[in-house]
């Protein structure tokens, strides 16, 4: 059996899109191969927001350069949003002529088509499309766990962050039909999913069209607190997250789901970006810090142990060291549960790369260190508070250091070991936590 092999660079959306295009290859008879190097079919799906991902996949696709040695007649295939850009694809023509099929975010439902022609054709194919169109559906997937799944619910981003790529490697926001979801969601639950994980860049702009199917709850537009309302329903779903939400966009009915709906995990990920409001601005975000505590406030009344976690850039062009205080007075206030960090890493052809007043490296750093360091501290103290706790949670698979050790996660998505039998993995079980560290609990099941 011929076989494949995918590296995903990036998000959560990345991981979806791998699984439709593994879903593709086994239905074109390829079967899985653990190694890249020696897949007959190797797949690239790259990630353009930071510079850091370019360079890895450009490290990644340096070692396939040598098939000979490796696997002869191999087929390369590279997408994903860095081939939405022309830079990156002529530095393939130029510099990379093993690559074999180059396509893009907007026509990844056409890569059956495109790799047939470029297994028979023997040269090299550049497909990529400028825009994209309604969200093609029905097409395969071969997931990764059979007890929690991703499911996408909108696809692109209109909001303009200026430092962000999104919205020119991802196009414009397209929300699938509300019952082609519900019928995703209700098909996985009937395959045992517990858990799914609803994606989009902004969730809380979803609004999609009813197809009109018979026996809908859905008419006309549905927006994104109505589909949960409905997913929340499904049999057999236990658990409901969803990701990414923009502060500007949450709804007071989205914040009371919280407190109502019976499935959905009391845990959100909002990412604020910057404290300051000088910041914000020139972020185009369209809240101020004011505004983003009032949502903290109006979502722990609804739901008062929710678990926050948050996304935030440091060094963005013109950051002060009074800005920067603004930050970390922000996540003094929030305290939040864990946060992302990421240093500002300049984007071609967003606004803020024009910005004059770019941070110097050393001092991006220096504040960076201090954010992750004040971070931490507020994530060991909250985490100290689960000490003796009994929480459920479910069961992700053996520990990667110890196959007597279970891996599973909480309710707010922190991290459990505790020893028990594989016999467990995909049930959520009840674990007394006897060790809380600061990234990860340690337990014992009861
Ligand atoms: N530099 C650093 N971080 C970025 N992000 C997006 N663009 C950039 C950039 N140019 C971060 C944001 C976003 C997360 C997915 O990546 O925090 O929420
Ligand atoms: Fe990028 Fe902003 Fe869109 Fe998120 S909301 S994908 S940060 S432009």
């Amino acid at each position: 059996m011929k076989t494949y092999h995918i590296v995903t660079f990036g998000c959560q959306m990345n991981e979806r899109d791998s699984e439709t295009l593994a879903g593709m290859l086994e239905d074109m008879g390829y079967g899985y191969c653990p190694q890249f190097k020696e897949a007959d079919v190797c797949v690239l799906n790259t990630c353009s927001v930071r510079e850091n991902a370019d360079k890895r996949f450009y490290g990644v696709l340096g070692q396939l350069k040598n098939p000979h040695e490796q696997n002869p007649g191999r087929i390369v295939c590279v997408c994903g949003c860095m081939m939405q850009q022309q830079i990156h694809i002529d530095k393939l023509k130029a510099k990379y002529p093993w690559v074999d099929l180059v396509f893009g975010t907007h026509n990844l439902h056409d890569f059956p088509r495109l790799f047939r022609n470029a297994a028979d054709q023997h040269e090299k194919i550049v497909e990529v499309w400028k825009d994209g169109e309604p969200i093609a559906e029905g097409l395969p997937a071969k997931r990764e766990y059979p007890f929690k799944a991703y499911v996408s619910i909108m696809q692109g981003c209109n909001n303009f962050c200026t430092y962000c790529i999104v919205p020119y490697t991802r196009g414009r926001e397209r929300s699938r039909a509300p019952e082609k979801v519900l019928e995703e969601v209700r098909c996985l639950a009937a395959a045992g999913t517990k858990e799914i994980m609803l994606l989009g860049q902004n969730v809380n702009s979803y609004a999609g069209i009813s197809d009109g199917s018979e026996g809908s709850p859905f008419s006309g537009k549905t927006g994104f607190a109505q589909l949960l309302k409905e997913i929340d329903k499904v049999e057999g779903i236990e658990r409901i997250r969803f990701m990414t939400s923009h502060p500007k966009d949450i709804s007071d009915d989205i914040i009371e789901c919280f407190g109502s709906l019976q499935h959905l995990c009391r845990q959100i990920h909002l990412p604020v970006q910057a404290g300051s409001d000088r910041v914000l601005k020139r972020m185009n975000r369209h809240y101020d810090s004011a505004h983003y505590l009032s949502i903290v406030e109006k979502l722990r009344k609804a739901c008062p142990d929710i678990a926050i976690s948050t996304d935030i850039i440091v060094g963005f062009p013109g950051e002060t060291e009074e800005d920067f205080m603004s930050t970390l007075d922000l996540v003094r206030k929030v305290r939040y549960d864990s946060a992302f960090t990421f240093i500002y890493s300049v984007r071609h052809g967003t606004p803020a790369e024009k910005y004059e007043d770019q941070v110097p490296e050393e001092v991006k750093h220096e504040r960076f260190n201090r954010l992750v360091e004040e971070i931490h501290r507020i994530q060991e103290e909250k985490s100290a508070a689960f000490q003796d706790a009994v929480l459920p949670v479910l069961v992700e698979g053996p520990s990667k250091t110890d196959d007597k050790i279970l891996t599973g996660r909480t309710e707010s998505n922190k991290t459990v070991d505790f020893p028990g039998d594989q016999s467990l993995i995909g049930k959520i079980v009840p674990v007394r936590i006897v060790k809380a560290q600061t990234f990860s609990l340690y337990g014992k099941l009861i």
